[in-house]
């Protein structure tokens, strides 16, 4: 490997981040390590123009570790709502109860010990201690083993152990000599990989702009850019059914809590039935009204559904994406002249008004949005 690369990398980087970084963003520049945590989980799967509003309206509700340890779980996954991915938001609140309780509230500088925090695997646990604490700790997310694979010409597939082990005594080795250094130097490798080293353009092949490194980048002076990193070959994700309902008595409409460990996990969402796999053939025309309920609801629900009910209409089929599954939902319009009780516990009836103080799944958020915006105004709600 490249002396030269590895004891100029640092300085390099730093300089291009002067010219072409990200300035100004709402959690640059900040020392406060709760916030510097809250800002690198809201970033880890969502896209930066979303945090740059989210996140200060994020701390501005729970400013502190201690007010986001004593909140509800309800409200944070409300105030996450739209973000994704809520197993982050789950985990940020049991993170803060952690740092109350094992650390007195405030967080540890080490990596290793912000590493056995919930949530917080190792490049997250590098960016925090380098960002608040100036700590040399590498990070090495994807964006970064993507640079280090194309400049070293790392030709093995990096998710493997090995070769993921080497990339992080790599990312130690190319760290400032000066801890001042840390936070410019992080953010440089952040905004690198984000905008000039991209998966699909990088500036190298468009010619554009010049890169830094272009002398010195194995991938470049082989041409092999865009081959490198090598990927895995994966299979593609499996598809599912399953039905919903939107029960609506007037401008109600019947929501249910996820368990805590399902997919959209404590959300409160619509009923509905266990996923199958996709099935190719078309819609069944014979829908047995009983079946669907009995599918969905216990069954001394579904059987008083089954009674009360007024109409039950095919509404809309969405689709929806998860990291490794596609999910197809049937949406069924049912109509109740009463708000019936309902022995589950996590079925609770509220206003389309409401909703916003719910933390919902963003598909069944849009879909009640619009729900909403239909509605014939009901003077019982
Ligand atoms: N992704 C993860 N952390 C980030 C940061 N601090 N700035 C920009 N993008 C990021």
């Amino acid at each position: 490997m490249s002396k030269t690369l590895i004891n100029s990398f640092a300085k390099k980087i730093i300089a291009w981040h002067g010219l072409h970084g990200r300035q100004g963003l709402p959690w640059q520049g900040i020392r406060d390590p709760y916030a510097v945590w809250v800002s690198e989980i809201m970033l880890q799967q969502t896209q930066v123009a979303t945090v740059i509003e989210r996140y200060p309206r994020f701390i501005k509700r729970f400013p502190t570790v201690q007010k986001l340890a004593a909140a509800p779980l309800d409200d944070v996954l409300a105030e996450w709502s739209g973000l994704g991915y809520y197993s982050r938001a789950r985990n940020l609140h049991a993170c803060a109860k952690q740092v109350m309780t094992q650390f007195d509230g405030k967080f540890p500088n080490d990596p290793i010990l912000l590493e056995q925090l919930k949530g917080i695997g190792r490049s997250t646990a590098g960016a925090i201690a380098a960002f608040a604490f100036h700590m040399r700790a590498p990070i090495l997310d994807a964006n970064v083993k993507r640079i280090l694979a194309r400049l070293f010409g790392i030709e093995e597939v990096v998710q493997v152990k090995a070769v993921n082990d080497q990339l992080w005594l790599l990312a130690q080795d190319l760290l400032p000599k000066n801890f001042q250094d840390m936070p410019v130097y992080t953010q440089a490798l952040m905004d690198f990989g984000a905008t000039w080293c991209t998966f699909r353009k990088p500036v190298c092949i468009s010619a554009e702009r010049k890169c830094p490194f272009e002398k010195q980048c194995q991938a470049n002076l082989s041409n092999q850019v865009l081959q490198l990193p090598r990927k895995v070959i994966k299979n593609k994700s499996p598809e599912f059914d399953c039905d919903m309902l939107l029960i609506r008595c007037g401008n109600l409409v019947l929501l249910e809590r996820r368990p805590d460990k399902a997919i959209w996990g404590g959300l409160w969402s619509l009923p509905e039935s266990p996923w199958r796999p996709k099935s190719k053939a078309g819609q069944d025309s014979n829908l047995k009204v009983t079946e669907l309920f009995n599918s969905i609801l216990p069954q001394e629900d579904a059987s008083a559904l089954s009674k009360f009910c007024q109409s039950v209409e095919r509404g809309d089929k969405i689709k929806h994406i998860f990291t490794h599954r596609r999910l197809w939902v049937q949406i069924w319009n049912v109509s109740v002249a009463d708000t019936m009780q309902f022995t589950g516990e996590d079925l609770k009836w509220v206003s389309l008004r409401q909703l916003g103080k719910y933390g919902l799944p963003q598909p069944i958020k849009v879909l009640l949005q619009a729900v909403n915006l239909t509605r014939g105004d009901d003077p019982r709600n």
